[in-house]
């Protein structure tokens, strides 16, 4: 497993997730639990951003205080799932800059295909967040993080809700600088690429399609 590894246990976190994993939960609970976790979430996943200080007036006296430094930071959703984890995050950082990355699996090969791409200039200059909830197999983030690569990109980090061992296992061959943040790891990957418990598929739930 990856050092990089960084589950977020806090009891908020984790019972939000819990609410998720219900299989009766409504699409618009499961909407807003996802929002109000993905704050929680990007908390976490933006540790270490880049500071500077000012200074500024406070009603007392002056004084030098921190404030966020460098280039803005690039959300990369993964279609569709990562757009559910974007809006909480946007909330949170509303200056971010959005791109987003569509795969899909080539039945022939089942390697992920690229559809759609479409990512911020100067991306070798900001911290980068890739978003799924799901890690499951880790081919899509994988190749997403290829590609970003390929566009320059060097401080990557990945952001998702729930992973499996077999995902993380992939991510830490191919990209072991990247480091995951996730609520929780599962157990495995059912035969359909399920992540068991889990919470079924996550771009389902949020949009109530299927
Ligand atoms: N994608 C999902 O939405 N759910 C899983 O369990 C695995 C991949």
């Amino acid at each position: 497993m990856t050092k990089h590894l960084t589950v977020v246990d806090h009891p908020l976190v984790q019972h939000k997730l819990t609410l998720m994993r219900e299989k009766d939960t409504s699409t618009a609970g499961f909407r807003r639990l996802l929002r109000e976790i993905s704050l929680l979430l990007a908390y976490e996943v933006t540790r270490g951003l880049e500071m500077t200080t000012r200074w500024i007036e406070t009603p007392l006296c002056e004084m030098e205080a921190p404030a966020l430094d460098g280039k803005k930071l690039a959300l990369i959703s993964i279609l569709r799932a990562g757009n559910g984890l974007l809006d909480g995050i946007l909330e949170l950082i509303p200056a971010a800059r959005v791109g987003f990355i569509g795969l899909y699996r080539d039945p022939e090969t089942l390697k992920p295909v690229q559809y759609y791409c479409k990512v911020p200039s100067e991306l070798e200059d900001r911290m980068v967040i890739v978003v799924d909830p799901m890690l499951a197999t880790g081919n899509s983030s994988v190749a997403a993080i290829d590609l970003l690569k390929e566009k320059g990109a060097k401080n990557i980090r990945f952001l998702c809700l729930l992973a499996a061992p077999e995902g993380i296992e992939r991510m830490a061959e191919a990209h072991p600088d990247v480091p995951i943040v996730t609520a929780a790891v599962d157990h495995f990957l059912n035969e359909h690429g399920y992540i068991v418990p889990g919470l079924g598929d996550a771009g389902d739930r949020m949009f109530g399609t299927k």
